[in-house]
C-alpha cells in the first residue's frame, strides 16, 4: 500500500488509483539532474545565510551528489510511491545523510523548486537547439555555395514564376533559421530569471539570499514578484511558440523536398541513406523523414496550444494544472531536436540535386515572360501596356506549341517596333536570373553577396 506522503494533519495514504493519477514522476524524472542542481545550490544558500550550518550543508551537497552518481549509474528509479521528483530526491537524501536531510526543504517549496528545474532545463534545451540551428545553416550555406550558378524554377502558387537561382531558394531557409536562432536568445534571457525563493506563493520568513542562489545557477535576474515567479509559464509558451516556427520552416522544406523527390519534378535525388523502401512495391523510394518531420510538427503546436490553454483563465499563484506543462515541452524538446538533426544529415548526405535537370526545366516555361515586360517598359513603353501585350504573345505561343525563345525577330517587331535582337539575350534563363539584381534578389551578385553575408551571421 501506499506510505503517507503528507503531514499528520492526514490520516490515512492515497487512493492508489489516485496516486497514479496524480503523480509526475512517470516523466518529470527528466528533471533529477536540473532538481539536484537547485537544491545543492538552496544548500549553501542556507549555510551562506546562516540558516543552517556549514556542515550541514555540506552533508545535503555530498548526498545530493550521490543521487546524481545513483541516477547516472542507472541506481536510481523511484516509483508512484514517490509522487514527483523533488520527493523523490528530497526521500533518497534523508535516507543516505539521515536526518539532516529533512532540513533541505526549509525555507522553500516545491512551488518555487520546479518553477527553478523547469528553467533550468529549458536554458540547456535552448542553448542546444541554437547549436542545432548553427548547423543546418551551415549545411545550407554550403550547398548554397555549390549552387550559385544552379538554376531552379521558382513558383507561386505552385506555378512557375520566374527562375532562381538554386542557392537564393536555399538561403531563404537559412534567413527563416538565422530567425529562429535569435528568437531562442530572446527567450532565452526571459528563460534565465530565478523564481527559487518565492516560497510556496508569498515569499518565506527565512532570511534568505535570492540572489545567491540565483548567482549560483548562473541565472541573469530574479523573479521581482513571487507570486509571478512561481506561477509564471511564460517563458515556456514563448518556447513552445518559437519551436513551432522552427517546426513551420522545417515542414516547409520537408515539403518541398517531397515534391522536388516525386517523379515529376525530379529535382532531387533521394540516397539509400536516408530513404525507405516499401514492403509491397519493390521500385519505391521513399521520403519517409521529411514527411516525419513534416507530420511531427502538429504535435509541437498541439502542446502550444495545451499551454496556452492551461494558463488561461488560471487563478494565482500555483495550482496543479502547472504540473501539466511538463510533458508538452519534453516532447517538443525532443521533436525539435530530433528534427533538427534529422533534416541537418539529410541536407548534409542524404541528398543529391539533379543539377542538369534543375537547369533545364527553366528552359521549358514561360518564366521568362516577365522579363519581356520589362524589356519594353526599359525602352520607355508603360509596363501594364506591356505586360497585356505579353499576355498575348503567351496566349498565342501556347496554342503555337513555342516558346518565347523560337519567336522570329520579325514575330517579335510585328508585336511592338521596340524589340531588337538583344531580346533572345535578355530571356535567357541565366540572363534572367543574373538581371535580378536588387538588394535581396536572386541575381548572381546579390546571392554571393548574400552567402558572404550569410558567413558572418553565423560568426
Ligand atoms: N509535481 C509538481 C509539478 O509538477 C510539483 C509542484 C507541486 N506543488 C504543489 N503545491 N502541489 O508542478
Amino acid at each position: 500500500t501506499q506510505p503517507k506522503t503528507w503531514s499528520d494533519r492526514f490520516e490515512s495514504a492515497l487512493h492508489p488509483a489516485i496516486a497514479r493519477f496524480n503523480a509526475s514522476i512517470g516523466f518529470d524524472i527528466e528533471l533529477i539532474e536540473y532538481d539536484i542542481t537547485g537544491s545543492i545550490a538552496h544548500a549553501k544558500m542556507l549555510a551562506h545565510t546562516g540558516i543552517i550550518s556549514k556542515e550541514e550543508a555540506m552533508q545535503l551537497v555530498t548526498g545530493l551528489e550521490q543521487i546524481r552518481i545513483e541516477y547516472r549509474e542507472g541506481h536510481f528509479n523511484p516509483g508512484i510511491e514517490a509522487e514527483d521528483v523533488h520527493f523523490a530526491v528530497e526521500r533518497r537524501l534523508t535516507e543516505l545523510v539521515g536526518d539532516v536531510g529533512k532540513k533541505l526543504h526549509t525555507a522553500r517549496s516545491r512551488n518555487d523548486q520546479v518553477g527553478t528545474d523547469i528553467r533550468l532545463y529549458l536554458r540547456d534545451q535552448i542553448t542546444e537547439i541554437r547549436q542545432q540551428l548553427r548547423e543546418y545553416q551551415g549545411v545550407l550555406l554550403r550547398h548554397a555555395e555549390k549552387h550559385v550558378e544552379t538554376l531552379i524554377p521558382g513558383y507561386t502558387h505552385l506555378q512557375r514564376a520566374q527562375p532562381l537561382s538554386l542557392a537564393h531558394h536555399l538561403l531563404a531557409y537559412f534567413q527563416m533559421a538565422q530567425r529562429d536562432w535569435e528568437r531562442l536568445g530572446e527567450i532565452y534571457k526571459r528563460t534565465n530569471i530565478s523564481p527559487l525563493g518565492s516560497g510556496a506563493l508569498a515569499g518565506t520568513t527565512f532570511p534568505i539570499d535570492r540572489h545567491f542562489t540565483a548567482s549560483e545557477l548562473e541565472f541573469g535576474g530574479v523573479y521581482a514578484n513571487s507570486l509571478d515567479g512561481v506561477s509564471d509559464r511564460d517563458f515556456a509558451i514563448e518556447f513552445l511558440c518559437a519551436s513551432s516556427l522552427i517546426m513551420v520552416h522545417l515542414s516547409r522544406l520537408s515539403e518541398e523536398l517531397i515534391l522536388w523527390a516525386s517523379q515529376e519534378f525530379g529535382f532531387i535525388t533521394l540516397k539509400d541513406n536516408c530513404s525507405t523502401g516499401s514492403s509491397i512495391m519493390p521500385q519505391k523510394k521513399n521520403p519517409d523523414i521529411p514527411e516525419l518531420v513534416r507530420g511531427k510538427t502538429g504535435r509541437v503546436f498541439g502542446h502550444l496550444q495545451a499551454l496556452l490553454t492551461i494558463m488561461k483563465g488560471l487563478p494565482l499563484a500555483y495550482n496543479k494544472d502547472l504540473q501539466e506543462d511538463k510533458e508538452g515541452i519534453f516532447d517538443s524538446v525532443k521533436t525539435v531536436q530530433g528534427s533538427l538533426e534529422a533534416m541537418t544529415i539529410l541536407l548534409r548526405e542524404g541528398l543529391e540535386f539533379r543539377t542538369e535537370r534543375l537547369s533545364t526545366a527553366v528552359e521549358e516555361d514561360f518564366s521568362n515572360a516577365t522579363d519581356v515586360a520589362d524589356y519594353l517598359a526599359a525602352k520607355g513603353v508603360p509596363f501594364r501596356e506591356a505586360y497585356n501585350l505579353v499576355g498575348k504573345v503567351v496566349k498565342t505561343s501556347l496554342a503555337a506549341g513555342k516558346l518565347l525563345k523560337d519567336l522570329t525577330l520579325e514575330e517579335w517587331q510585328a508585336l511592338h517596333p521596340a524589340f531588337a535582337e538583344d531580346i533572345y539575350q535578355a530571356i535567357a534563363p541565366r540572363q534572367v536570373v543574373a538581371a535580378r539584381n536588387s538588394y535581396g534578389g536572386t541575381g548572381f551578385e546579390q546571392v554571393r553577396n548574400a552567402i558572404e553575408s550569410a558567413k558572418t551571421q553565423l560568426l
